[in-house]
């Protein structure tokens, strides 16, 4: 185990994990944020999307001790148009989406539905 200092949503904290452990589970079980979603585990369905210094990333293959300084941000993070744009029925579509692209789609849920006007 080695100790590891966070940035999570504007707050910080100290973990004791081991350096491999994927940031999903730091997020999931450390740090109880259960917002940030497991679904394929290999990168590929991105449920587990957070933000790192602002660019999505893939939480369940990045090791926690690649995170370093960076700031996390996860889904209950969010705030202004990000936030915005999940509320009020983008809130309930997160929590039945397991195994799909949440937090992708956070970004972009008012693309589609301009686009379908
Ligand atoms: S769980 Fe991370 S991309 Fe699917």
């Amino acid at each position: 185990m080695t100790a590891y200092n966070v940035k999570v949503n504007g707050r910080s904290h100290s973990i004791d994990v081991l350096p491999d452990t994927p940031l999903l589970w730091v997020l999931r079980d450390s740090l109880g944020l259960s917002g940030t979603k497991f679904g394929c585990g290999i990168a590929m369905c991105g449920a587990c999307t957070v933000y790192l210094d602002g660019k999505p990333l893939r939480s369940c293959s990045f090791p926690v001790s690649a995170v370093g300084d960076r700031e996390v941000t996860t889904i209950e993070g969010l705030s202004g148009r990000e936030a915005a744009a999940v509320e009020p029925s983008g809130q309930e579509a997160l929590v039945e989406c397991e195994n799909r692209d949440c937090l992708t789609a956070v970004r972009f849920p008012r693309t589609s539905r301009s686009a379908a006007r």
